[in-house]
């Protein structure tokens, strides 16, 4: 049987060239360009990469048009409803659902790895106040390649799975610290007889003064959220782990990166600005205004919370969220909030609007993610964060699998140049 080939021919020489097609396990044939400069001299222009695969992975499928999300070809859904966030963290990690043992020594791992170095608690001393979080999430990540840097080789299997459970274990910690810090409160150790969230809470809201005790309503829901946010396939933030990770740097550098790609509101600083957007538009009568604002190509103002890159359908993480924004805001003596109102009828009429039937934009995983945030008490400036700590595990995920593929090289795009013609220097005197 032949295989299958896309065939180009360039109309000014009439040359042909055959591409061979690549097929993964699921979704559209692939045209391998890879020789197409090496042998035709030519490149291909796509911004933000609408059609281009970058390289190939087993971690997360995709279909944008179904709205179907798997994690290791297990259904999103499924792990929301029956599994918990560090079994996930497993399966993302390492390809298949751990047995018990397989389970016990990975959580017992990652809760032992949960403490910071003191000096780089004392980095957080040295932000303003007012610091953006997600500003102190970048800046303690990358430095954490300070502390972990001599004889760490990126392609040694075991420095990999320390680098792995020393990032998924200290983020939280780092998180913690960040909140702490912007609202003058001392920093909390980590409980490592806690669960992942449960800890992650007591961090967060405990206090020396006083007793807390974890909400298991509260830890439940965190722990399902970082459960539908672990990974996302070539996602901008993954995408620039793997190409920063390209280079070899050290992999904290790489995850730091990351951290500041999510930061935008076009990513996962979506949650904090649907939040913001919310009460901006603060009651039901002024949704036509805003959906109106939305429509019109002159203003800048989108439906945050709203559209996909990759779903042209429903986001099935915002489904399994949508419903248990019912049940966790009930749960917490919360079912009447305002915002979560609000936010239901925004949905309504922009589903039924003919502008975004039309450009198909759903509401996406930010979009009920930060009223659960703000039902934990969260403040908006962690939602991202929060988004940040479950994503970790895919970045992590996704630098092992770049750099243990035979076909990974440095990043480097190309470009077609739009300036000046080659010219001649002149000196000043000479120019007018
Ligand atoms: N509100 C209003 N119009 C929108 C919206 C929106 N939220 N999203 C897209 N559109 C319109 C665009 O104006 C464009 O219209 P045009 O074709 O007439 O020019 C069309 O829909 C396509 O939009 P693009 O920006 O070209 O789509 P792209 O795939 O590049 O962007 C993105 C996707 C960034 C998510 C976009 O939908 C957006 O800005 N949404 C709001 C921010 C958001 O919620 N981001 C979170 C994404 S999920 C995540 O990262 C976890």
């Amino acid at each position: 049987m032949s295989e299958q080939k896309l065939v180009l021919s360039d109309p000014a020489t009439g040359k042909q060239c055959e591409l061979p097609v690549r097929k993964g396990t699921h979704g559209p044939a692939v045209a391998d360009i890879g020789s197409l400069y090496r042998e035709h001299a030519m490149f291909t222009y796509d911004p933000g990469f609408v059609s281009t695969a970058s390289c190939r992975s087993d971690i997360t499928y995709i279909d944008g048009n179904q709205g179907i999300l798997l994690y290791r070809g297990y259904p999103i859904e499924q792990l929301a409803e029956k599994s918990n966030f560090i079994e996930v963290a497993y399966l993302l990690l390492y390809g298949e659902l751990p047995t018990q043992t397989q389970l016990d020594t990975f959580n017992h791992s990652i809760r032992y790895h949960t403490m910071i170095h003191e000096s780089l608690r004392d980095f957080f001393r040295g932000f303003h106040y007012d610091a953006h979080p997600m500003a102190m999430l970048t800046g303690v990540v990358g430095s954490l390649s300070a502390f972990y840097n001599a004889a760490q080789d990126t392609r040694n299997k075991d420095d990999q799975e320390i680098f792995a459970h020393r990032m998924i274990a200290k983020i939280p910690t780092i998180a913690a610290c960040a909140y702490k810090h912007s609202i003058g409160q001392p920093f909390v150790y980590p409980r490592n007889d806690l669960d992942y969230a449960s800890n992650l809470l007591h961090m967060l809201f405990a206090v020396p003064a006083e007793t807390y005790e974890v909400d298991p309503v509260a830890a439940q829901a965190l722990d399902m959220l970082f459960i539908l946010h672990a990974d996302h396939e070539q996602n901008a933030s993954t995408s620039t782990v793997r190409l920063a990770g390209s280079s070899g740097t050290n992999p904290y550098a790489a995850i730091s990166a990351g951290v500041a790609c999510l930061w935008g509101p076009a990513h996962g600083g979506a949650n904090e600005a649907v939040l913001n957007m919310l009460e901006q538009i603060g009651d039901v009568k002024q949704i036509p205004q805003y959906i109106a604002k939305a429509k019109d190509k002159n203003d800048a103002f989108r439906l945050m919370g709203f559209g996909h890159r990759v779903y042209k359908n429903y986001d099935p993480r915002a489904t399994v969220i949508r419903g248990m924004c019912h049940k966790i805001l009930q749960r917490l003596g919360k079912e009447n909030d305002p915002l979560f109102e609000l936010a239901l009828e925004l949905e309504q009429i922009a589903l039924n609007d003919e502008y975004f039937k039309e450009k198909k934009l759903y509401p996406n995983v930010d979009f009920y993610s930060g009223i659960i945030y703000k039902a934990l008490g969260l403040p908006t400036n962690m939602f991202t964060v929060m988004f940040a700590i479950a994503r970790t595990v895919g970045w992590v995920a996704h630098w092992i699998e770049m750099t243990n593929d035979p076909e990974q090289r440095i990043g480097r795009p190309r470009q077609i140049y739009t300036g000046a013609a080659q010219r001649d220097y002149l000196d000043p005197a000479q120019r007018d």
